[in-house]
């Protein structure tokens, strides 16, 4: 792997960092750029009260001097403000133990990752479980992206993404264009149809109001992806196999489809594949995108589509069957404040995902210590392309 990165920090501890390694000297790095990708993902209708506590934003404390990269690891800190309420219950040093039972948690959630921790670590201690698989971690995933999204920006790729189905409110049909993306911040779902937001928003209030909660679906595109990242020599070198990898990863994602991956069962070839044809002014082209941008594991320079399922998420305000770990006697699953949906915010998580995993394979494609070289790389291979495709532009 080029572009690495880890996360560490819990829920409520004091901070989340990230260490990114591999990326080259000399990006142009703006932490408010980063800043308002946190805030995207904490926004979206139907986020719970932590969101209201927190406003994340980043410090930078390696790797980066006068707002470009150095080449070394980057490493970056988001702040807990919650924390301030939690200092004795996720204090590193020893406690009485008033501080380990303040904030217990003994009914495990059903579809949390609080049970299966438990038999992992054999704890009935929940808090140790639920403080580090709680998505809050994905915070520091969108941090890290955002130093990907920097590399990707400076060779002209740029990636958005938005909500296609809250619960039962989807939009199906054409696939909506690059363009059609461009004012989905403005709608509280992140949905580019405005009708649909406001009926998605309706099904989130009723969910809310039964004390339930809600799942859906998003779509990543990212534009200007050159052709050829990822290859088809190695079965982990794969760049949708990659791909899938990092959305799943995603807390609450249950599916991932490549291009029009979830229909493509249904579909016969003549009608599923994009075919190949030519013309002067746009050269070797393709007049549809049902691949979503990738054919044998590797880019074909058309626009990357990948889309994400999100199941609904697991804390409910009116809770399902569970048990006492303790005593064994059935008790409700325990709650504690939380979203009624979070698919608009996964959306964001995912662009930053597709961005590491672009950031990567382009790394690894044209390599490079610096940008320049890298872009000196990037010019090389597109003149190769534009003979291959009888065409004097592409890829951007
Ligand atoms: C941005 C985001 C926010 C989330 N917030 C919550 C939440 O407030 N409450 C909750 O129960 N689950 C929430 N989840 C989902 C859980 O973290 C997830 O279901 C849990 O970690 C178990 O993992 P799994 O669903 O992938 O199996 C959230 C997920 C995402 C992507």
């Amino acid at each position: 792997m080029t572009l690495r990165f880890l996360t560490s920090g819990e829920s409520h501890g004091p901070a989340l960092t990230v260490i990114v390694e591999g990326l080259p000297c000399g990006v142009p790095v703006d932490r408010a750029v980063i800043d308002g990708d946190l805030r995207r993902r904490q926004g979206g209708y139907g986020r719970g009260g932590r969101m209201k506590i927190e406003t994340d934003t980043v410090e930078i404390t390696a790797g980066v001097r006068h707002g470009v990269t150095l080449g070394s690891p980057v490493t970056l800190v988001i702040r807990n403000r919650d924390h301030a309420n939690w200092e004795d219950v996720m204090s590193p040093d020893p406690q009485p133990p008033e501080a380990q039972e303040r904030r217990a948690l003994r009914f495990p959630r059903p579809g949390h990752a609080d049970l299966a921790g438990a038999l992992k670590y054999q704890t009935s201690d929940l808090r140790n479980v639920l403080e580090r698989a709680s998505a809050r971690e994905t915070t520091a995933r969108v941090a890290a992206g955002g130093l990907a999204r920097a590399l990707l920006d400076a060779v002209g790729i740029a990636i958005r993404s938005h909500v296609l189905r809250i619960g039962r409110i989807g939009l199906d049909g054409d696939e909506v264009s690059w363009d059609g993306l461009g004012q989905v911040e403005e709608s509280p779902v992140r949905c580019a149809d405005q009708a649909l937001s406001t009926a998605m928003t309706e099904e989130i209030d009723r969910a809310k109001k039964a004390g339930d909660s809600l799942g859906g679906s998003f779509e990543v595109v990212a534009r200007g992806v050159p052709p050829g990242l990822g290859s088809f020599s190695q079965w982990d070198r794969r760049l949708d196999g990659r791909l899938a990898q990092a959305l799943m990863s995603i807390h609450a994602v249950k599916a991932v489809a490549i291009g029009a991956g979830f229909a493509a069962g249904r579909l016969s070839g003549s009608a599923f594949h994009d075919e190949i044809v030519f013309d002067p002014a746009r050269g070797v082209h393709r007049p549809t995108n049902r691949a979503g941008g990738l054919e044998g594991g590797v880019t074909n320079g058309e626009e990357l589509r990948v889309q994400a399922v999100v199941k609904p998420i697991p804390t409910l305000m009116t809770p399902l069957r569970s048990v006492d770990l303790q005593t064994k006697e059935p008790a409700p699953a325990s709650y504690e404040r939380s979203d009624v949906c979070v698919v608009p915010a996964a959306g964001v998580v995912g662009e930053a995902m597709t961005a590491l995993v672009l950031g990567d394979a382009l790394l690894e494609k044209l390599g490079g210590d610096s940008l320049t070289e890298l872009l000196g790389h990037l010019k090389q291979s597109r003149s190769a392309w534009h003979q291959i495709l009888g065409t004097p532009r592409m890829g951007s």
